[in-house]
Formats: structure tokens, C-alpha cells, sequence
């Protein structure tokens, strides 16, 4: 008899994985409008649901199995104490629309957690609703919008950002309404200083700049750029993303950098893309705060204690989340502040940055160096001398997943040939760092010797190369049994 490979679809009619024990209340119907004609739910035992969801999660790599050097997008170790303290009952099992004497402690823990992140970043406030990075950038220049309004400044349209910037500054300065107007960089891989002196005017609304960029680099003249944005009349928006390089070092706010958001997922431990939803809390100068999203938490002092209540700013852009934000991340980021204390993030720090040019230093001599400088938490390296020898920047990428290492972030960002964007975090032992350096020489010697080895690539995974063009094009991420035809009046994926 063939043995038939495991397939996806599971479902035996009849086929349980739980029985539950007979209601001792009355039964209550449900509401009718809750009620569906069928609930194509799959029929299967425990068993089955667990070996196909271990199954699946050994066809994909994960932090929690090996290094995952994902330049920009920060794939940092997520502490499992993050995870014991987000499923305290107190904290996993309230509503957001209770009544807020019956929460206090959560509204406690996000009073502390945005008051500990406008600390680290040399804010007077921090919002925490926006639910991601981009979703921080449009906040942030909401806020920038509103201000300029307010002050009836309506001839600033245009906003600043340099050419090495996350696709997200543009998209949000668009979505807000602005025009961009793109900064060249410089030799050094800095924002280019004088071509900015050119571009920025009255009709500048301000400028969104990464520091450190997405190059992995300090920009050596932020103080002269932002001086200069602020001397035209306009605000500074720092993309603090990369904010995981300067913990407990440099503060943006310090700056006089206006606004700026924080990625709990990039720099404080939080889970990040299909691991967990997401949160981009906004930090800002103390005449700004006005403008965050409410609702806020404030703290009403009561002799030695204190209670917490919600309010909302006088001159809010309004509410960029559906209730307060992802509480959940709210509680792992205060978690991770909280186990490292202020000596504990600048060691994150200086470990992300030592991490990061202990790669550099042992992998310059083997890949081309788009800028090379001493870097901060990331660096870039151009695949473009393996291309002349016949492997592309894609094809060291697929190559790395034979060695069971996720690769870099690949052709970002765009003013680097071939790009290979690398961050190793601070949690990577210098033994999976050296193996991540023997990976990345012995793709070079076999580039040079047998590109075909390396074009043909991924060798050992389930899947080989698949259409990502097509997987975003026509995404589909809903499950949906075989046989069972579309209920009418549901939209198709
Ligand atoms: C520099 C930079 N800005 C913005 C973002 C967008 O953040 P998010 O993915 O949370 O929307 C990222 C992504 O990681 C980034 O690296």
C-alpha cells in the first residue's frame, strides 16, 4: 500500500478533542444574530491539533531555534518571563471597559511603562496606543500637523526624509498628506549636511530621520540637522526604531528631537510579526502632549499613594487604536525595563553594538562593506562582488537557510547594491555569532568555487523557493475546509 503523505486537512466528522462536562446552570440560548446556519470547524482529537501545529512550526524558523540576523526588523530574543507575567490572570483576564477602579494596577503598570520610556528617551511624554512602528510614524506626524494647523502654519506640505529612511517614513508622510522631499546621503553614509541646508524652507513641516540609520550608522551631524529643521520652523520626527543601539547612552530628546516613536518589539523584547500583535508607543517635547491620542492614563497623587484614571488630551489628534493599544505588549516591555533596570539596557547596548562589529570585523574581508565605519546595532554588506561571480544577495540569503540560520534583511536599505542588512541583537552568544561568520565565509568560498551550489539554494528545507511576489499579491491567511463552499454574503480572501 502507497503511504500517503500527512496531509493538511484533518478533519473525521464525529472526531472530538474535548468533551465538556454537563452545564450545572440552566442552558441559555444564544442570541439569534450570533448564530450561524454552519460552523465548518475542524472535527479533530487533541492529538491531531498538536501534531499538526508542532508539524507546521518545524517547517518555519523561529527565534527560539536558532539566529535570526534580521537587519532592521530586530528579531530579538522574547524572555519567557515576558510571557509568565502577560498571562497573570489579573492582567490577561480584564476589559478594557472596566470600570477603571477595578484596574488599577494595569493602569499603574502603562502610567509606568510611559513614563519609564519618555525617561529613556529624554521625553516629557509618552502615548502608548499606536499599535506598531508605522502606526507610531502616522501618529507622530499627525501630531506634527496638528501643531502647525494650530499655529496656523498651513504653508508647511512638505516633509524631509533622508534616502537611506524605512519605506514606512515616506508612505506615512504621504498618508498624512504631505509631500516628500528626499535627502541624499552622504560619502560617510550620513544624511548629506549640505544638500539638506538646500532643501529645508518655510514650507518644510519637518523632517522624520532614523538615527542610527537604516545603515547601521550614527549620523555625525544629527545636532546641525536638527538645529537646522528646527531653525526653518519645522518639527523633527525621529524613526526610533533603531532606538535598541543607544539604550541608557544618548537620548533623542536631548536632541531637541520633537517627537519620536519607540518598536517595543525592536528595542524592548516585545514579539514581532506573525509572533504577536505589535505596539509603537510615541514619545514627545512637553508642548506636544496635548496632541497624543487619547485616551491617556494620568496619576492623581493621593498623599503617598496614588489612583490612576483615564483622560483624554485637550487638543488629541483622537484615537489611533481601538481602546487603549495592545495591553499585552504594554506588560512584556515593562516586564523586560523592569528585569534589566538602567544599567541592564545600556548593557543590551553596548552588547547589540560589540555583537555587531564583531560580525563586521570578522566578515569585511570576504563581502563588500557599504560604508565602513564603525557600526552601531546593524551593518550592511553588498553582495555585489559574489554577483560578478554569479551569486545575487538572494541567493546567499537562500543559502543561509541550509545552515539553519534565518537570513538578513536582503536589498535594503535601497542606496546599497545587492544588500545584505545584518543585526545579531545582543542575546547571540559569541559561539552562534562565530557560526553565523563560518556560514557567511564558507557561502563566499563556495560562490567563488561553485555559485551553482548557492544559486540552487535552499538544499535542506521542506519548501524551496517560493513565489513571494505572489504570496503577498494574492495573500490568503484564512483557513477554510476543503469541500465546504463559500457562505453567501463572505467576501473572498
Ligand atoms: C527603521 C524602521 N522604521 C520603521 C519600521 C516600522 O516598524 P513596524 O514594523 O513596527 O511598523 C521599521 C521596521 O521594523 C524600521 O526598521
Amino acid at each position: 500500500m502507497a503511504v500517503e503523505p500527512l496531509v493538511y486537512e484533518l478533519s473525521k466528522a464525529g472526531r472530538r478533542g474535548v468533551r465538556f462536562p454537563a452545564p450545572d446552570v440552566p442552558e441559555t440560548p444564544l442570541p439569534a444574530e450570533l448564530m450561524r446556519e454552519r460552523l465548518d470547524w475542524p472535527e479533530v482529537s487533541e492529538i491531531d491539533v498538536i501534531r499538526h501545529y508542532t508539524r507546521l512550526s518545524q517547517k518555519n524558523h523561529a527565534i527560539d531555534i536558532n539566529i535570526y540576523p534580521l537587519g532592521s526588523c530586530t528579531m530579538k530574543y522574547n524572555p519567557k518571563i515576558n510571557e509568565a507575567v502577560a498571562r497573570l490572570p489579573g492582567f490577561a483576564g480584564i476589559h478594557p471597559e472596566q470600570d477603571p477602579g477595578t484596574v488599577q494596577g494595569a493602569l499603574e503598570l502603562m502610567w509606568e511603562l510611559q513614563t519609564m520610556l519618555a525617561e529613556i528617551a529624554g521625553f516629557a511624554e509618552a502615548g502608548l496606543q499606536p499599535a506598531a512602528g508605522a502606526h507610531g510614524e502616522l501618529t507622530g506626524v499627525l501630531i506634527m500637523r496638528a501643531y502647525h494647523r494650530e499655529r496656523g502654519d498651513l504653508g508647511r506640505t512638505k516633509i524631509l526624509v533622508p534616502d537611506s529612511a524605512h519605506g514606512t517614513n515616506p508612505a506615512t508622510a504621504v498618508m498624512a498628506g504631505f509631500e516628500v522631499v528626499t535627502i541624499p546621503s552622504d560619502a560617510r553614509g550620513n544624511s548629506d549636511l549640505e544638500k539638506l541646508r538646500g532643501l529645508v524652507g518655510p514650507d518644510t513641516a519637518g523632517l522624520m530621520i532614523t538615527n542610527p540609520n537604516t545603515l547601521g550608522l550614527w549620523d555625525e551631524h544629527i545636532q546641525e540637522i536638527v538645529d537646522l529643521v528646527h531653525e526653518a520652523g519645522g518639527l523633527v520626527y525621529n524613526d526610533g526604531a533603531n532606538l535598541n543601539a543607544i539604550l541608557g547612552i544618548a537620548r533623542p530628546g536631548d536632541l531637541k528631537v520633537d517627537i519620536m516613536h519607540f518598536n517595543l518589539h525592536k528595542t524592548f523584547s516585545t514579539p514581532h510579526g506573525g509572533g504577536g500583535p505589535g505596539s509603537g508607543p510615541v514619545g514627545v517635547r512637553a508642548d506636544l502632549a496635548p496632541y497624543l491620542p487619547g485616551p491617556r492614563v494620568r496619576r492623581v497623587d493621593e498623599g503617598e499613594s496614588g489612583r490612576y484614571e483615564w483622560f483624554q488630551p485637550e487638543k488629541s489628534v483622537g484615537r489611533v487604536h481601538s481602546f487603549h493599544g495592545n495591553f499585552g505588549m504594554f506588560v512584556r516591555a515593562y516586564t523586560y525595563i523592569r528585569m534589566h533596570g538602567a544599567e541592564g539596557l545600556r548593557q543590551v547596548s553596548e552588547d547589540a553594538v560589540l555583537n555587531a562589529n564583531y560580525l563586521l570585523a570578522n566578515l569585511k574581508d570576504r563581502y563588500d562593506v557599504a560604508f565602513d565605519r564603525t557600526c552601531m546595532h546593524e551593518f550592511v554588506l553588498s553582495a555585489s562582488r559574489q554577483k560578478a561571480q554569479g551569486a545575487r544577495a538572494l541567493d546567499i540569503a537562500k543559502r543561509l537557510l541550509d545552515f539553519g540560520v534565518h537570513p538578513p534583511t536582503v536589498y535594503f536599505p535601497l542606496v546599497v547594491p545587492e544588500a545584505l542588512m545584518i543585526e545579531p541583537t545582543e542575546t547571540e552568544s559569541k559561539e552562534s555569532l562565530d557560526f553565523f561568520i563560518a556560514a557567511m565565509r564558507q557561502i563566499a568560498d563556495e560562490v567563488e568555487q561553485n555559485p551553482e551550489l548557492v544559486t540552487t539554494a535552499p538544499h535542506r528545507t521542506e519548501f524551496k523557493r517560493l513565489d513571494e511576489v505572489g504570496a503577498n499579491r494574492k495573500l490568503n491567511l484564512r483557513w477554510r475546509p476543503v469541500a465546504a463552499p463559500e457562505p453567501a454574503g463572505v467576501a473572498a480572501d
